[in-house]
């Protein structure tokens, strides 16, 4: 069994790869949330949990979600993180969450892909180029998972980057306290009213006031789904967003390379 999330398109790619590969059944972890939450793993089963890195650790969503279901018969229990640059200490972070529940995490592996987050100045989308790179070394790495979590492989290979603890476990709980928000989104003039806003989060926290406008509700993850999904680019995040770029997920095209 394989529980995902995904903003901008990433992760999903990455959780369908494998759930195709490891015929496993993939479970979207919005649509789970509500419902009973109970699972029971059959004999040999992998249980996987594969989420995009945000402020250099697991997003709360998902730590929620762990703290909250009941999974039983949890023998390998494995994780992959997709991050746009470096996952700082993720893998501890993960261990921790999971070790709460009396399970132990054998395999956590990250996975560089395209940069989603743009709310902050110095971080924005890869230009086009980088973001192809990425995703063609995407493929080899997806595909050398697959081989590890067959052949029941145990260990970490994330890229915990620079200063990881202090990303971590400093500046991570300022990341979560005061910037997972929906309170500093906006729209410019150039929103038409499409509602393609709304149709696109996951969390079903966006809707159409009177006047045709986007409002967003208190359940806002920041996968900026939204933002990167608007036609008119009409999306803004306080005032850092303005002049970046968007990203949404679409096959690598390997063909030119
Ligand atoms: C709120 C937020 C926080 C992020 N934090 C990190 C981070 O700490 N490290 C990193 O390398 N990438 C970070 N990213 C980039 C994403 O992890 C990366 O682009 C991921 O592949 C997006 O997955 P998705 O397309 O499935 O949403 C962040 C993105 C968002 C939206």
């Amino acid at each position: 069994m394989l529980f995902y999330f995904s903003g901008t398109g990433n992760t999903r790619w990455v959780a369908q790869f494998l759930a195709q590969e490891l015929n496993d059944t993939l479970r979207f972890i919005p649509d789970e949330i509500g419902g009973e939450m109970h699972y029971k793993l059959k004999e040999g089963e992998r249980l996987g949990f594969v989420f995009p890195c945000y402020g250099w650790g697991v997003p709360p969503f998902v730590e929620r979600f762990i703290e909250q279901v009941r999974i039983e018969h949890v023998e390998y229990l494995y994780f992959i993180t997709t991050c746009g640059d470096d996952t700082g200490m993720t893998a501890e972070i993960f261990c921790n969450d999971v070790a709460r529940k009396g399970w132990t995490c054998t395999m956590g592996y990250a996975v560089q892909m395209p940069e989603s987050y743009v709310c902050l100045p110095g971080f924005d989308v890869d230009p086009k180029e980088k973001e192809q790179q990425k995703l063609i070394n995407a493929i080899s790495r997806v595909n050398q998972i697959v081989d590890d979590i067959i052949d029941g492989r145990g260990g970490f290979d994330t890229i915990p980057g620079r200063f990881a603890w202090v990303k971590s476990h400093i500046i991570r709980p300022f990341f979560n306290r005061f910037l997972v928000t929906p309170k500093y989104f906006k729209t410019t003039d150039a929103c038409v009213g499409c509602g393609k806003c709304v149709q696109a989060c996951p969390y079903q926290n966006i809707l159409l006031n009177a006047v045709n406008h986007p409002e967003w509700g208190t359940s806002c993850v920041q996968c900026m789904r939204c933002y990167h999904q608007c036609p008119q680019h009409a999306i803004e995040w306080g005032v850092f967003t303005k002049n970046k770029g968007q990203y949404l997920f679409k096959e690598p095209q390997t063909s030119n390379v």
